[in-house]
């Protein structure tokens, strides 16, 4: 099994990715880690212990940083996700209580715990994973790998005509993550665009799994709506999914290697570049087995973790 900790701010589809990792019998998921974005970094930890007993998966749930490294905060993605980040479908109150560390002593700690073998994903704003460079720069040689949903490479933004919502959320700490000696994959809207969940779908999900598939489903009709007014399309993208079924599946996937870049300031701010005429450790995704994928998510929540 492959241990990762998912930084994250639930979040409809930090949802549906979530519930993908645990349930899926080739990931350990060893925490959580919160971040504002789609929600505020308390409602993110909510969210995330909500999640953790929807799927009855009790793993520590550490609470990030409350605001980027620099800029001042934007605001909260409620108009894509609902005020309450589930497209206003109520999971009940969480009983299990966070950490007692900081999302970013939590990703230090267990790094060091597990030395060359933790995969850490990150699908929301890179402060937590910044921080965690700043505490502990030797984490960059201790990491397995670090997979990011994030950034718009050779495509338009979606929050800004130039950036995504992840970098344009903090993209100081985008820029420290890019920059430093980690291994990357990054799955930007280059390639999440590709993969589209129709609202048929997420009916078909909801039938053969009515616990989890029922709740991803009604919580997913917020964000249909989002995606029916900007993109004429009756069903919705399920972004952070990518980066977690790269972790299981990278034979599905198309990369670009390059040195990676965010732009911090000015119109373009949060925009990110590749220079693919470098040599690095760093990869965009721009290609997927979009129907593998699709298969493979519906069969790993309905087999759980027998599959
Ligand atoms: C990203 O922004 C958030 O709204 C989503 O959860 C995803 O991580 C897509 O741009
Ligand atoms: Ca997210």
């Amino acid at each position: 099994m492959k241990k990762i900790i998912i930084d994250t701010d639930p979040g409809i589809d930090d949802a549906i990715a979530l519930c993908y990792a645990f349930a899926h019998p080739g990931l350990d998921v060893l925490a959580l880690t919160t971040i504002y974005g789609n929600v505020a970094t308390e409602l993110a930890t909510e969210n995330a212990l909500r999640l953790c007993e929807l799927n009855q998966h009790s793993i520590p749930v550490a609470t990030g940083a409350a605001q980027p490294l620099q800029i001042d905060p934007n605001p909260v993605a409620d108009f894509v996700h609902g005020k309450n980040g589930f497209g206003e479908v109520i999971l009940p109150a969480p009983s299990l209580s966070a950490s007692t560390l900081t999302a970013a002593e939590k990703i230090v700690d267990l790094i060091h715990q597990h030395p060359n073998e933790v995969t850490l994903v990150a699908v929301g704003p890179l402060t937590n994973l910044a921080l965690a460079l700043e505490l502990s720069p030797d984490i960059t040689e201790l990491v397995s790998e670090v997979v990011i949903m994030g950034g718009a490479f050779h495509c338009d933004g979606n929050i800004t005509p130039h950036a995504e919502a992840n970098l344009w959320g903090d993209p100081h700490a985008g820029k420290k993550v890019f920059n430093a000696k980690w291994p990357i994959t990054v799955h930007g809207l280059d390639v999440t665009y590709k993969i589209r969940m129709s609202a048929h779908y997420l009916d078909e999900l909801a039938q053969s799994q009515p616990t989890i598939g029922g709740f991803l489903r009604d919580a997913a009709q917020f964000y249909i709506e989002f995606y029916q007014r900007q993109h004429n399309f009756n069903g919705c993208c399920p972004h952070d999914l990518l980066a977690l079924s790269y972790v299981t599946h990278p034979e599905w996937y198309t990369l670009e290697s390059g040195s990676l870049d965010v732009i911090t300031e000015g119109e373009s701010i949060g925009k990110t570049t590749i220079n693919t005429a470098d040599k690095s450790n760093k990869s965009i995704a721009t290609n997927v087995n979009s129907d593998a994928l699709l298969k493979d998510y519906k069969t790993t929540l309905l087999q759980g973790k027998s599959a």
